[in-house]
């Protein structure tokens, strides 16, 4: 399962008594689960319909769009075909009240089909991993309202944003979800100040509404002559699991992670209490929220980010190619390559690099390096010892370069044609870790091996984020949720792999998880992984996604949400829940 389609343009402790394994539930007793449709907890039609009024009219019963694929009244032939193309549409995923990204996490009840009627006996669902209700939001109100009835009636609640989550988590079995993406008011101002908060120093800032993505809200910033800390992709939120997961951006390397940028929340918390978080108010939630995860302290209804004056962006984009038969070579360059990226970080320089097999399967690099108002020449002054390098003994007659230069005018052009809108790839499958200056140095040869052993045809390509350095390390003291890891990091690198049909699941999760993961983490023991980036159902996921910061957080979870309103795979707190195999969500026997 070659998955040639990832393309650089489009990417993108130990606490022993808890498990990081998902187990499936032993029956516990039905309080303890979150009840469902067949159940006679489940509200009336009376009950629905009173939260519909109460929300104005914004409640939507789901259709599943894969409808039209399945035996029944629904089938449409075209629809079907259509639904093929749409199902891998980043914006129409995006702005879709009921379909995600990567369903198969939740057993995509009616996946694709293409035209084809499916077989008799393959019905769509049970819903299995789609909502059975959906708020379409536009105000805090109707999302206080959404947050009260769920916990009145013990009903499993998730949130959607765009979509673009890779473990699930905007999604989730007999559900109700609160879907944001029509939320997308900003205001701009010159001198933010947080509320309440006397001892703050105004900033240049933009709040920004719960659907923003990030394409509009870097198009708005330019038409004010500013910049955002953005992410790499068009349609990816502005503030939902991105934001409060971190947030890397291509411009990370001089302002830091996204998360740096907010100077307030505002949120409905999981009692169904609208409030602002900042560093005065509320400070615990604000704390939490910059690197804790979405679905977990609230749903985030607004936050305050940072802009800067716009910059020129000067990009370099790199490759380097076999010429020879002997792949050794190319392994050993690309260790010297790797243990080149902390200086090159060091000199102000951010990219992402991507390795690949060209066409005549051989082992490939490119990378895209940026600076934000430097020049070309510089750039290319501080790429130069790998160009010089290809010319030395060992690499000589194995390896060619090239270097194309590129000047944007601003931030937005640069975004534009860098982050295009595509296709996505549907259930991707994450190894990663932060690498920092330690692993990409110490031993050239001992990495170069690793990257070796573990390509195979279970890995579609090798994805570098060399967004970290010293642009991320500026904020290393200021006290947040986000995991620790990240000051140090140079690279979050991503062994990026995916399955197409369910019989692959199982081994190319196997592969990820015993090859991939394992030898990752060898190469860089004492850092972490990007939460919203990582391996679905990774070894020792709490001290991995969050470092020391894991303790703080549980409590602070289980303080603010006993009953577990808000719950999602693999998020703080969530190793008191067990999902099972028919959709339910309990409590596990030991919490
Ligand atoms: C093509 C692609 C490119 C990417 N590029 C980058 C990148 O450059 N940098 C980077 O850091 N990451 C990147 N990511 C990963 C991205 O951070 C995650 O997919 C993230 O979960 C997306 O957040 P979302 O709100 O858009 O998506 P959703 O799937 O809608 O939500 C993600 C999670 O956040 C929760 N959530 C959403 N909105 C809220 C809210 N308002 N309040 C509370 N919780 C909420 C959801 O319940 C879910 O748990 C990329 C992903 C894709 C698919
Ligand atoms: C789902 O499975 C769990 C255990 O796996 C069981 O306790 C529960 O009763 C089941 N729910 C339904 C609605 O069948
Ligand atoms: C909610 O109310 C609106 C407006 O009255 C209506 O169009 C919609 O169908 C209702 N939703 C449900 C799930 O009944
Ligand atoms: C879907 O069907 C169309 C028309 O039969 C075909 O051209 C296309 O290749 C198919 N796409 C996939 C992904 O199977
Ligand atoms: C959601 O609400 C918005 C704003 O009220 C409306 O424009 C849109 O059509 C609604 N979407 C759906 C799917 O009902
Ligand atoms: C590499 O191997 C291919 C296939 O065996 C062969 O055709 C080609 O000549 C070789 N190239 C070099 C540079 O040795
Ligand atoms: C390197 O290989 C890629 C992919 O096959 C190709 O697009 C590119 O032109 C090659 N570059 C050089 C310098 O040979
Ligand atoms: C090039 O880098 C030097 C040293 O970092 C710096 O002083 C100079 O301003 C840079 N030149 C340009 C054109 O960016
Ligand atoms: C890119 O810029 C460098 C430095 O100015 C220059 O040496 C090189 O020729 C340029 N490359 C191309 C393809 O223009």
């Amino acid at each position: 399962m070659k998955r040639s389609s990832v393309h650089i343009m489009h990417l993108l402790s130990s606490l022993a008594y808890l498990t990081s394994t998902r187990i499936f539930a032993e029956a516990t007793t039905s309080t303890d689960c979150k009840c469902q449709p067949s159940q006679s907890c489940w509200p009336d039609s009376h009950a629905w319909s009173r939260l519909n009024i109460t929300t104005n009219g914004a409640l939507l019963k789901t259709i599943p769009p894969g409808i039209v694929c399945y035996p029944g009244p629904a089938y449409d032939k075209i629809a079907c075909e259509q639904f093929n193309e749409l199902s891998s549409n980043e914006g129409w995923i995006s702005s879709n009240p009921y379909y995600v990204m990567n369903p198969g996490w939740n057993g995509n009840p009616c996946p694709p089909t293409n035209g084809t009627e499916a077989t008799p006996d393959s019905t769509c669902g049970p819903l299995l991993g789609e909502p059975v209700y959906v708020i379409n939001a536009t105000s805090a109100n109707q999302i206080e309202a959404g947050v009260k009835f769920a916990k009145q009636y013990n009903i499993r609640l998730v949130i959607k944003n765009t979509g673009h989550e890779f473990l699930g988590r905007s999604s989730g079995a007999h559900s109700l979800s609160i879907w944001t993406h029509n939320m997308r008011e900003t205001t701009f101002t010159d001198n933010f100040k947080p509320h309440n908060c006397p001892k703050a120093i105004a900033h240049s800032a933009v709040t920004v509404g719960a659907g923003m993505q990030w394409k509009d809200l870097v198009t708005a910033a330019h038409g004010h002559g500013k910049l955002v800390v953005s992410g790499g992709n068009p349609t990816v939120g502005c503030i939902g699991g991105y934001l409060q997961g971190g947030g890397h951006s291509p411009i990370g390397n001089k302002y830091g992670m996204a998360v740096d940028q907010v100077l307030e929340f505002n949120l409905v918390t999981p009692a169904g209490k609208y409030i602002t978080a900042n560093e005065c108010e509320n400070s615990d939630y604000f704390w939490a929220l910059r690197g804790g995860g979405g679905s977990t302290f609230g749903v985030v209804t607004s936050a305050t980010l940072r802009t800067y004056p716009t910059e020129e962006i000067n990009m370099v984009v790199q490759m380097f190619n076999m010429t020879s038969n002997d792949t050794d070579v190319m392994w050993d360059f690309l260790g010297y390559v790797h243990s080149e990226l902390p200086r090159i970080t060091n000199a102000g320089m951010m990219g992402y690099s991507f390795i690949y097999n060209d066409e005549s399967q051989k082992v490939g690099w490119a990378a895209a390096f940026i600076t934000v108002g430097g020049s070309i020449e510089n750039a290319t002054k501080i790429l130069q010892p790998l160009y010089d390098e290809t010319a030395t003994s060992k690499y000589k007659d194995h390896i060619i370069y090239s270097q194309d230069n590129y000047t944007f005018p601003n931030y937005l052009s640069y975004f534009l044609v860098f982050f295009p809108e595509a296709t996505t790839t549907t259930n991707a499958v994450l190894p990663s870790r932060l690498l920092d200056e330690q692993a990409l140095t110490v031993d050239p040869a001992y990495f170069s091996a690793t990257l070796k052993k573990m390509w195979s045809p279970f890995v579609g390509a090798y994805l570098g984020h060399i967004i970290g350095g010293p642009g991320v390390a500026q904020y290393k003291d200021v006290d947040m949720a986000l995991n620790p890891a990240w000051r140090r990091t140079v690279d979050h690198f991503i062994a990026a792999s995916g399955w197409d049909t369910p019989v692959q699941r199982e081994p190319v999760l196997n592969y990820a998880h015993n090859i991939l993961e394992y030898n990752l983490r060898k190469l860089a023991p004492e850092t972490g992984q990007y939460l919203n980036e990582a391996l679905y159902g990774s070894d020792n996921w709490q001290a991995n996604n969050w470092g020391t910061n894991y303790p703080r957080l549980f409590a602070f979870k289980n303080k603010v949400d006993p009953d577990g309103v808000l719950y999602c795979f693999n998020c703080v707190g969530s190793e008191q829940w067990v999902e099972g195999e028919n959709g339910s969500l309990c409590r596990a026997s030991w919490a």
